[in-house]
């Protein structure tokens, strides 16, 4: 049975754990102010908070209620559109009427939803963190300049914050009392279900923000293995000069990881290439890889970087290169009673450069049309050793390895950048779909991998590169 905290109300539930939330809550409970747009995690009309006890601290953090399963909402405090009135007009709504901030409001509920989980987070409280904690809710009628007016009025009153951000948050009419209440009854609620991860051939579901998408009816009945809070699959470690990671770490996990900021000094703007503040904070590291995208953002981060996964069912353990782990179109190096334990990869030198960029049809929130990373180990002006991935290019996400060969023991030059282009061109074979022709992608590949150098090596000179092109 399912136990966890709906706004003020316990839920006990013994329905089908593979429901969506969204479906839960509007039709199991009647809060219809969460909205259904999209059901794929674009709109943000469904966003709801998800409060949880980590290490110690009652933390939420918004998502797409359309993606989540119900499942995952175990032991958790899940926060709709209702769950934050208070007496009046909360002072996130109040903003939001002052400024004329919503028409036909069937996006309202998701934004004042957002909004008011960045209002209870400790994250820094500067206009530009607002407004990426709307980045996933789409308007179609009211144009964005009153919502961002709005976002202004509420980023003042919250830099008066003087205490801990619920506390402050109750006091200032952002959230009702009860919320203070929630951590005690969180603690309270004992999780009922099996923390021993069962490797049957049941389906396996993390975050679900792809597979909902691809499936969303047919999880209904499934036996569902849900692997998103398994402690064993989740973490962030250094272990000697290694990143270790369990699979079930996020892309928000990431972004926020001391480490990776550490080793990443471009990580935030990479992330943000990645789909939206919502889809972050569900979307796991092993979905991405084992969803098999060949655009799959992290997946081409990750094999620029050689990373390793270590796979394991009920008897065995093996590690696999990432770059072995595809064999073709959506088919895995893996068995079926396999599942992703955990990801790991060398950590880079001091002297070691890392570039991802992407190309959409537009600047975020999109799927790529093609991507691509780059790693050089450098040893003084000679590349020791280098990594090119490029998604969007062929049936599977794409290791260059002659690309990557070439570039070894070379100092750069636009010679040898120009040669680059020339191997990369004949690794690759893109088709022509709805992200672009395959000549278009041929040329975005070019432009990315000019991108890459003029970004990592600043001295080349960049009008040589370009009218290389
Ligand atoms: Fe559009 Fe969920 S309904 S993101
Ligand atoms: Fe109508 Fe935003 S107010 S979609």
């Amino acid at each position: 049975m399912l136990h966890f905290i709906l706004n003020d109300k316990e839920i006990k539930t013994s329905l089908a754990p593979g429901i969506t939330l969204l479906d839960f809550i509007r039709y199991q409970n009647q809060l219809t102010g969460t909205k259904i747009g999209c059901r794929e995690g674009d709109c943000g009309a469904c966003s709801v908070l998800v409060g949880e006890i980590k290490d110690g601290n009652l933390i939420y953090h918004s998502v797409t209620s359309c993606l989540m399963a119900l499942g995952n909402a175990q032991g958790k405090h899940i926060v709709t559109i209702e769950g934050i009135n208070t007496s009046g007009l909360n002072a996130v709504q109040e903003a939001f009427a002052e400024e004329g901030a919503t028409q036909c409001g069937f996006c309202t509920p998701g934004f004042i939803v957002s909004l008011t989980g960045f209002c209870i987070t400790d994250k820094k409280l500067v206009y530009e963190n607002a407004i990426d904690a709307i980045n996933g809710n789409i308007c179609r009628c009211t144009g964005y300049k009153s919502i961002e007016r709005a976002t202004a009025i509420i980023v003042k009153k919250l830099t008066e914050r003087n205490a801990d951000p619920l506390q402050f948050a109750v006091d200032n009419n952002f959230i009702p009392h009860y919320f203070l209440g929630i951590k005690q009854r969180l603690t309270d609620i004992s999780d009922s279900y099996e923390s021993n991860i069962t490797l049957s051939p049941v389906k396996k579901l993390a975050g679900g923000t792809d597979l909902y998408v691809q499936q969303h009816e047919e999880l209904e009945d499934m036996d569902i293995n849900f692997l998103f809070d398994k402690e064993i699959l989740n973490g962030i470690t250094q272990e000697n000069n290694n990143c270790v990671m369990g699979a079930s770490v996020t892309a928000a996990d990431i972004a926020g990881s001391s480490l990776f900021q550490q080793y990443f000094k471009d990580l935030q703007n990479h992330i943000k290439l990645v789909s939206s503040t919502q889809i972050r904070n569900m979307a796991t590291l092993a979905g991405n890889f084992t969803n098999a995208s060949p655009i799959g953002d992290f997946t081409i981060f990750f094999l620029a970087l050689n990373a390793k996964l270590i796979l394991r069912n009920n008897s065995e353990v093996r590690a696999i290169a990432l770059r072995d782990f595809y064999k073709g179109y959506k088919v895995l190096a893996k068995e079926d009673d396999e599942i992703i334990e955990k990801i790991s990869f060398a950590l880079p030198a001091e002297n070691d450069l890392f570039s991802f960029e992407k190309v959409c049809k537009r600047s975020y929130l999109d799927i790529a049309s093609v991507n691509s990373a780059l790693h050089v180990k450098m040893d003084g002006a000679v590349i020791k050793e280098a990594g090119l991935s490029a998604g969007g290019v062929g049936p599977i996400p794409a290791f260059l390895i002659n690309s990557s060969k070439h570039l070894t023991g070379k100092s750069v030059s636009v010679k040898l950048v120009q040669e680059v282009i020339e191997i990369a061109q004949k690794e690759i074979a893109p088709i022509s779909d709805v992200r672009g022709t395959a000549v278009y992608k041929r040329l975005l590949l070019s432009q990315l991998i000019k991108a890459h150098f003029i970004k990592l090596f600043p001295s080349i000179p960049l009008e040589k590169m370009i009218s290389a092109s």
